[in-house]
């Protein structure tokens, strides 16, 4: 099974403020950016548990009927009426194992704590990484410490009117 990350992030790299708010996100993803046919690419989401928490908060569930794999430790808060949810916990390698197994093709990685631990695991094939135009100083890293490089193929870049700068690279090793 591939797995790919689609994520927006501040030019300083950050995913969420400390608390989790999204506010300097543009509303709506602020134009169209590949989102909806990166979304029509991916047959399940691995989301973390903090991740889950926030777009439970959203106006309408942005996953419609797309399975959706929570990774917690913990029993999670129950998901809207029409919403395909499961609990997951385990390794990278156990929860990418088991997908596989279930028969997903492509699944989308979400989550700053999870997609580290992805990339870790070495179990990342895409990134794609769309910068917003603003520095915040502080918040939700979309990286962390390594163990090692993490060696990148970049495929393109692309800029959109908005001042949206989407870059997306092949994980090599
Ligand atoms: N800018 C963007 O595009 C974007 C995208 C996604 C998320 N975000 C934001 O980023 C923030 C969340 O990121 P985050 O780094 O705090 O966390 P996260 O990855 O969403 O969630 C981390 C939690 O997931 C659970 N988890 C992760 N791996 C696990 C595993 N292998 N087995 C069992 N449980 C596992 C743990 O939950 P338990 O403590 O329950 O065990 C862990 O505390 C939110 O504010 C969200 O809105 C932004």
């Amino acid at each position: 099974m591939k797995a790919s990350v689609f994520v927006g992030t501040s030019v300083d790299g950050y995913i969420a403020r400390s608390d989790g708010a999204l506010d300097f996100l543009p509303p709506d993803g602020g134009e169209p950016h590949g989102y909806d046919e990166f979304m029509a690419s991916v047959d399940a989401l691995i989301v973390g548990r903090h991740t889950y928490e926030t777009v439970l908060a959203f106006d309408a569930w942005p996953y419609g009927d797309k399975p959706v794999f929570v990774l917690s430790t913990k029993a999670l808060r129950p998901p809207p009426a029409g919403a395909v949810v499961e609990r997951m916990m385990g390794s990278p390698e156990e929860i990418v194992a088991t997908l596989a197994r279930r028969g997903f093709q492509h699944a989308y990685v979400d989550g700053g704590v999870t997609i580290q631990s992805f990339l870790r695991a070495k179990l990342i094939q895409r990134l794609t990484i769309t910068r917003v135009p603003v520095i915040i100083g502080v918040g939700i890293p979309l990286f962390g410490p390594t163990t090692r490089d993490v060696m990148l193929k970049h495929i393109r870049t692309q800029q959109y009117p908005s001042g949206l700068v989407k870059s997306e690279y092949e994980v090599l090793a």
